[in-house]
C-alpha cells in the first residue's frame, strides 16, 4: 500500500471529535477505497484536557494551529475552527502556501475569502475541499461541481440551516417558544458558536454564496445576498400560514433572472404539499434546476457532528486518491463577477400581516394603497377575538387587530411603496410583517 495520508485536524468541537472517531472506526474501509491509509498525525484545539470521548493517543498535540499546518508530519490540514478571519484563515493560508491540501467546513471563511483562497490553492497545486461547508452531510458541492458539470443551472434553492428549520418545525408542531427551541438546538450541537449567525440568516447566506459560485461560475460574493432571519416569525404567522395552506421555511434562493443573479435568504411561505415543506427538524434540502437534467432535490442531515464529518471524510478521500478539480468548478481566473439582480426588482406573492387600528375606513385605506401600486389581493383575513367584538360591537374603538393580506405576484418595489404609504396613513400600530411566498 502507498504512503499514508497524514492528516492534521485543527478544531476538536462536535465535528472535529466526530471526524477523528470516524477516521479511526472506518480506517480499514477508507484505506481499501483510497489505496492508502488515512491517519491523523496531529491535532490542535483550545483545551487539551477536555474529554471528547475519543482517543488522541499517538497523535501530536499543537497549541499553535499554524505550527500544525507547517509541521513536516502533516500532509493535509482539516480546518474545523470556524470564523471568517483570524486563526482559521491563517491556518488555511499557511497550509496552502506550502502546497498542502486543505479540507474546511468553514462557510464564513469561504464566503468572505473563498475566491482568493481557491486562487492560492490553484497557484500552489494544492486542493481546497469544502463539501462540509454547505448543508452538512448532503453532497451538494460535488453534485454541482462534478455530477452536474455538463448542465446549465438556472436556480439553486433550499433549506440550508438546520438550526432554523429545527426551530420553525418545533414552534409549528409543538407550539414552543423561539427561545426554548434555540436552547435545544444549541444543546444538540446544531447551532453556531454565535447563534445569531443561524437565526439571523447569515449562515444560510454564507452557504448560498458558495452554491451560487458553483452553480453560475461567479466569484463568491456574499455581500450580494439579501438576508432576513427568522427572529420576527411569530406563532400567529405560523398559524396563519397553516390556515392558508403554507409552511414557513427559511430558504436560500439563487436564481438567474432577467435582471441578473438574484441571491436571497428570507423566511418563505411554501405550499404544504411541496416536498420542501415536508422537510422538518435539522434536516436540510437543496433543489437544483438545470438543463438537461431538470429538477433534482437532495435531502439529508444538515448539521451535527457525524453528518458533517461524513462530508469531510469524502473530501479527505479525494485528496488521498489524488483527485484534483478546480474547487469552484472552473479555475479561479475564469470566474466571472456576476451581475447582481437588485432585490427591489424581485417578483412574487407576499404575505403581509398588519396590526391595524380597527376603525371605519382602515381596510379601505389599506386596499387603496395596494391598488395605487397595482397590487392585486388574493385574500384578506381579519382576526378579532370574540371578547373584543363584544366590547366594541360597532368596530370603532381603533383597538389594534391583526389583518393578513395575501397578494398575487407583484414586485418588491411596489410592496415597499404601498406599505410605506399605509404606515404614513396611521392605520397600523406596529411595523408590518412581510413574508415572501413561493408558488413555483
Ligand atoms: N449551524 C449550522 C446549522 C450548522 O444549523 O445548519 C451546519 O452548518
Amino acid at each position: 500500500m502507498k504512503n499514508p495520508l497524514r492528516i492534521g485536524v485543527v478544531g476538536l468541537g462536535t465535528v472535529g471529535a466526530a471526524l477523528v472517531g470516524a477516521l479511526a472506526t472506518n480506517a480499514p474501509l477508507l484505506a481499501s477505497r483510497c489505496g492508502r491509509p488515512l491517519i491523523v498525525t496531529a491535532v490542535s484545539a483550545r483545551d487539551k484536557n477536555r474529554n471528547r470521548g475519543i482517543s488522541l493517543e499517538g497523535i501530536a498535540w499543537f497549541d499553535d494551529p499554524v505550527a500544525l499546518a507547517q509541521s513536516p508530519e502533516v500532509d493535509c490540514v482539516v480546518e474545523l475552527m470556524g470564523g471568517a478571519d483570524g486563526v482559521a484563515k491563517a491556518v488555511v493560508e499557511a497550509a496552502l502556501s506550502l502546497g498542502k491540501s486543505v479540507v474546511t467546513a468553514n462557510k464564513a471563511l469561504l464566503a468572505r475569502h473563498g475566491t482568493a483562497l481557491v486562487a492560492l490553492a490553484e497557484a500552489k497545486g494544492a486542493q481546497l475541499n469544502f463539501e462540509a461547508s454547505v448543508a452538512g452531510g448532503i453532497p451538494i458541492v460535488k453534485t454541482l461541481r462534478e455530477s452536474l458539470a455538463g448542465n446549465v443551472v438556472t436556480r439553486v434553492s433550499g433549506i440550508l440551516n438546520g438550526t432554523c428549520n429545527y426551530i420553525l418545525s418545533r414552534m409549528e408542531l409543538e407550539g414552543l417558544t423561539f427561545a426554548d427551541c434555540l436552547a435545544d438546538a444549541q444543546r444538540l450541537g446544531y447551532a453556531e458558536a454565535d447563534p445569531t449567525f443561524d437565526v439571523g440568516g447569515f449562515d444560510t447566506a454564507h452557504k448560498l454564496s458558495i452554491l451560487t459560485s458553483l452553480a453560475f461560475g461567479t466569484e463568491i460574493d456574499s455581500d450580494a445576498v439579501y438576508v432576513e432571519g427568522i427572529a420576527s416569525i411569530t406563532p400567529l404567522d405560523l398559524t396563519m400560514a397553516d390556515e392558508l395552506g403554507y409552511r414557513i421555511k427559511l430558504l436560500g434562493v439563487a436564481e438567474r433572472t432577467s435582471t441578473g443573479i438574484e441571491q436571497r435568504v428570507h423566511p418563505t411561505m411554501v405550499p404544504k404539499n411541496w416536498a420542501i415543506a415536508q422537510v422538518m427538524g435539522v434536516t436540510n434540502a437543496v433543489s437544483v434546476l438545470a438543463e438537461p437534467v431538470g429538477e433534482l432535490t437532495l435531502v439529508g442531515p444538515g448539521a451535527g457532528g457525524n453528518a458533517t464529518a461524513s462530508s469531510v471524510l469524502s473530501d479527505l478521500a479525494d485528496i488521498a486518491r489524488n483527485i484534483h478539480v478546480a474547487p469552484l468548478g472552473v479555475p479561479a481566473s475564469a470566474l466571472s463577477h456576476g451581475d447582481r439582480a437588485p432585490m427591489q426588482r424581485h417578483e412574487g406573492g407576499y404575505y403581509i400581516r398588519l396590526t391595524v387600528r380597527d376603525r371605519p375606513g382602515a381596510a379601505a385605506g389599506i386596499a387603496t394603497r395596494m391598488a395605487e401600486q397595482m397590487i392585486s389581493l388574493e385574500s384578506i383575513v381579519q382576526k378579532r377575538a370574540a371578547a373584543s367584538r363584544m366590547a366594541d360591537p360597532a368596530g370603532k374603538s381603533g383597538a389594534p387587530v391583526p389583518v393578513v393580506l395575501i397578494t398575487y405576484a407583484t414586485s418588491e418595489n411596489a410592496i415597499r411603496a404601498a406599505l410605506d404609504a399605509v404606515m404614513a396613513d396611521g392605520h397600523i400600530a406596529e411595523p408590518p410583517q412581510l413574508i415572501r411566498i413561493e408558488r413555483g
